[in-house]
């Protein structure tokens, strides 16, 4: 979710009035993945390198992330949304946002219209780093490490591996975005700041991916089999 610093400074507003236009993009995306059938969908919020930003935009988003969670928390109940939250490691965030993702996770834990997953305080790296430590200490051998069982040691690991990115604001970088699940991801960087961001837009991405041949390493589909 990029582009929100941007969209606030073309308007001459601060940083945080463009966090703030976030939201209706956020609710708008998710209703729109929820009735587009996407089974999981995930949002990368805030990146352990997040931590950098100046403490008063980081103060900001932590109470603006708080403040979505408990307002939105009876919608994505009623459209059947489980919602999880990745990352979310680090002692600075504060408390009751900790227990507000885990009430959340909680109360729609049963739910199987979609699984919402938050990467917040997420990084790639470290979770790689913990998978790596976890199998360490379940005193597995080295030989009978294999890629699956790494997987198994990785965060919710019942996520499937990433089909799609979608970066918005025109940058095309991975930013320590899920490292392991995004192998063979597709990827699309549309223009549109965030705050812009719409369910057309989000429609429009999906019609991309849909058309993309995924080969993962293999031949087109249309000779496969057929190897000349
Ligand atoms: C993304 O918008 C939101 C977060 C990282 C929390 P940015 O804040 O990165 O917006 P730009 O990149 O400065 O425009
Ligand atoms: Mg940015």
């Amino acid at each position: 979710m990029d582009g929100n610093g941007r969209w606030a400074e073309r308007r001459s507003l601060p940083r945080t009035a463009g966090h703030n236009a976030a939201e209706a993009t956020v609710i708008d995306i998710i209703e729109a993945a929820r009735s587009a059938g996407v089974g999981w969908l995930s949002l990368y919020a805030f990146s352990t390198e997040n931590w950098n930003r100046p403490g008063a935009e980081v103060d900001h988003l932590m109470r603006l992330v708080r403040r979505v969670v408990r307002k939105h928390a009876p919608l994505l109940l009623a459209r059947g949304i489980r919602c999880r939250f990745l990352g979310v490691a680090d002692p600075r965030i504060p408390r009751d946002l900790a227990r507000d993702f885990e009430d959340l996770t909680t109360l729609t834990g049963d739910n199987r219209g979609m699984t919402l997953t938050v990467a917040f305080d997420h990084g790639g790296r470290r979770d790689i780093v913990e998978a790596a430590r976890s199998l360490i200490r379940s005193g597995t051998p080295a030989d009978e490490v294999t890629e699956r069982l790494f997987a198994e040691h990785l965060p919710w690991p019942d996520t499937p591996d990433v089909d799609l990115v979608i970066r918005t604001s025109g940058e095309q970088r991975i930013s320590n975005f899920m490292l392991w699940k995004v192998a063979y991801a597709e990827w699309v960087f549309p223009e549109l700041l965030w705050p812009d961001f719409r369910a057309p837009d989000f429609l429009a991405c999906l019609h991309t991916y849909r058309d993309r041949d995924r080969r993962f390493g293999g031949l087109p589909h249309q000779t496969n089999g057929d190897a000349r």
